[in-house]
């Protein structure tokens, strides 16, 4: 698919089969959003390209994740313009369901269960998210039949546990992590931050920020990194901070005093009536500091 060719869109099981066995010339990776697309999904997008021969977007604003008391109906809605990133981006095939496509029986009675992994940080304010997140990422890997799918950094517990889901149930699908895209002043790119007005905007600056400090401090150690970060956050009041934890990428568990190696420095917090999160993979011990995304998968 050469770009400026706009994408196939398919809304129907019987049509995402038929326009998927057309994609004969070799592989297919997957990119699952829930639209409102960003240059965060571009950079997922044209980064699957460079590898494989057909890429499918998914674009499902998936009920399933989503509380009673979140943002579900005032999520941004942007079908036009995401098809519009989609072309240029260079996708073969759009896959843009309605929930009764997706869920034809209601919601579904057996669900992938996240287990420990997602019921700490993001989980624990967000109950059943987790389970609703990984359920529709398995039926779209089934649904799609790609080989590949790419997964933003910026939502890093979500990628440990689709990575986990993958190992542990698996899944024939090789999970790429793509680097947080950033705003130039650092704000991580999200769907949300159209919620946020100027003032707001500007306070939210802080979660980045924060990051960076206890980044800068990877060199000195856990305690060093995580009061590096808070010292910046308490700046700033009109941020309420949720969560500052630098954890295990694989237990999500606080890493002790003495650790050394890769580890997850992770906020999140609410700015006016907008919860954030943000993330950096840091090398902790001499030498240390910020990474794109995590050595091992
Ligand atoms: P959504 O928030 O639309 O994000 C879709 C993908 O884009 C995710 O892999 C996410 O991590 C990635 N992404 C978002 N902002 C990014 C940024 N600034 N830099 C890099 N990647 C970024 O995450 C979801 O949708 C849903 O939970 C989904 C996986 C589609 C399941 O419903």
């Amino acid at each position: 698919m050469t770009a400026d060719t706009p994408p196939v869109v398919v809304r129907s099981r019987d049509e995402l089969r038929d326009a998927r066995a057309a994609l004969t010339h070799g592989d297919v990776a997957v990119v699952m959003t829930m639209g409102a697309l960003h240059d965060g999904h571009a950079t997922l997008i044209r980064t699957a390209r460079r590898t494989h021969a057909h890429v499918v977007v998914t674009i499902f604003l998936n009920p399933l994740q989503f509380g009673p008391a979140e943002d579900l109906s005032r999520y941004p809605r942007t079908f036009d313009d995401d098809l519009a990133i989609c072309t240029e981006a260079g996708v073969d095939l759009v896959f843009a369901p309605t929930p009764d496509v997706i869920y034809p029986d209601g919601d579904p009675g057996v669900r992938v269960s996240a287990g420990p992994l997602g019921a700490v940080l993001e989980g624990q304010s967000r109950p059943g998210h987790f389970d609703g997140m990984l359920t529709v990422v398995g039926k779209l890997m089934h649904l799609t039949g790609a080989t590949s799918a790419y997964f933003g950094q910026k939502d890093a517990q979500q990628l440990i546990l689709i990575r986990r889901m993958c190992r542990d149930l698996d899944f024939p699908v090789q999970v790429v992590a793509v680097p947080t895209v950033r705003e130039p002043d650092g704000l991580a790119m999200s769907s949300r931050n159209r919620y946020l007005g100027e003032s707001d905007r500007e306070v939210a600056l802080c979660l980045s920020r924060g990051l960076r400090a206890g980044a800068a401090a990877a060199p000195e150690g856990p305690s060093a990194i995580r009061r590096a970060a808070r010292a910046v956050l308490v700046r700033e009041p009109l941020a309420l901070i949720d969560y500052l934890v630098l954890v295990d990428p694989e237990t999500l568990a606080d890493v002790p005093e003495w650790f050394r190696g890769e580890a997850l420095l992770a906020v999140a917090g609410r700015v006016g009536t907008t919860r954030l999160i943000d993330n950096l993979p840091v090398l902790v011990g001499p030498g240390g500091g910020a990474l794109d995304v995590f050595s091992r998968p």
